[in-house]
């Protein structure tokens, strides 16, 4: 991916990871679109950082990722990087009926949702130069936080969708890059770790992943060094030892 120059939308762009790389991406050249559902911070943005665009969008409503669609195809036809970013997460009791409807909420948002907007958007980046898409998933693709368990279902599934995506696209010469971001714990209001001193400061997450990207454009992955461990746990036989770590924390 090219570090200047794109036409970039960012779904969750509204707050923490999203707007963190919105506004970065903003200050080195590109054009980028934030979107979200929440219509007052979009106005917040746009007020303070001119240049800045802004759509309103939920990402688990059909009908919204469509609108999105008409009205980016007619806004900004050159539009090159989609970054799928929205997520939630949320505690879940496995134990407690009352947990089903978190489940149904994660795989509406971060799975249906990165699914619905890859289908309605890849036409749009396809015959656009230097196409990308970046998804965000998480180090707990790779090993699971047990407290929040199908948060984590999801990212796995995310990668998984992620690799099939970057063959597939490959295959067919479209000229999409796909990338994946995957965050080890940074501070911000997704699981209220916005204070939380073991959690990674959002700005030092934001840089470090935008150097890895500057220094290896063509990357499939990024992985700050936090996250490492976390995702090589398999490769390095620490498996066992890294789910157990997280299941004290
Ligand atoms: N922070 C971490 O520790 C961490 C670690 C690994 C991965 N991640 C991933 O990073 C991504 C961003 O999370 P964050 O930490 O920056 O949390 P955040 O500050 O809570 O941001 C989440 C973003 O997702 C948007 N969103 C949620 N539901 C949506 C929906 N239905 N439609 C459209 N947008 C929606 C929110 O915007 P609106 O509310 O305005 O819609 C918000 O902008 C997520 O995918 C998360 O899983 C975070």
């Amino acid at each position: 991916m090219k570090m200047t120059g794109n036409t970039i939308l960012i779904t969750g762009g509204t707050s923490g990871i999203g707007l963190g790389l919105a506004l970065r991406l903003h200050e080195a050249g590109n054009k980028v679109i934030v979107a979200g559902r929440r219509k007052e911070l979009l106005d917040e943005i746009t007020a303070e950082h001119p240049g800045i665009d802004a759509l309103v969008l939920d990402v688990a409503d059909p009908d919204s990722i469509a609108r999105a669609r008409e009205t980016v195809a007619a806004s900004h036809p050159g539009l090159n990087v989609l970054v799928n970013n929205a997520g939630i997460q949320l505690l879940e009791n496995l134990l407690d009926p009352a947990g089903l409807q978190a489940a149904e909420d994660h795989v509406t948002v971060n799975l249906l949702g990165t699914i619905r907007m890859t289908y309605a958007f890849l036409p749009l980046l396809v015959g656009n130069d230097d196409a990308v898409v970046m998804n965000v998933t998480s180090a707990l693709a790779f090993v699971p936080l047990p407290i929040t368990p199908t948060y984590n279902a999801t990212k796995a599934a995310l990668h998984s969708f992620s690799e099939s995506l970057r063959i597939q696209l490959a295959s067919a010469d479209a000229g999409v890059q796909v990338i994946e971001v995957v965050p080890p714990a940074v501070r911000t209001t997704l699981l209220g770790q916005q204070d939380n001193e073991q959690s990674m400061p959002l700005d030092d997450f934001l840089t470090e992943t935008l150097d890895l990207l500057r220094e290896k454009p063509d990357a499939k992955e990024l992985v700050v060094e936090r996250a490492r461990f976390i995702r090589d746990a398999v490769a390095t036989g620490s498996y066992d030892d890294v789910l157990a770590m997280i299941s004290r924390s």
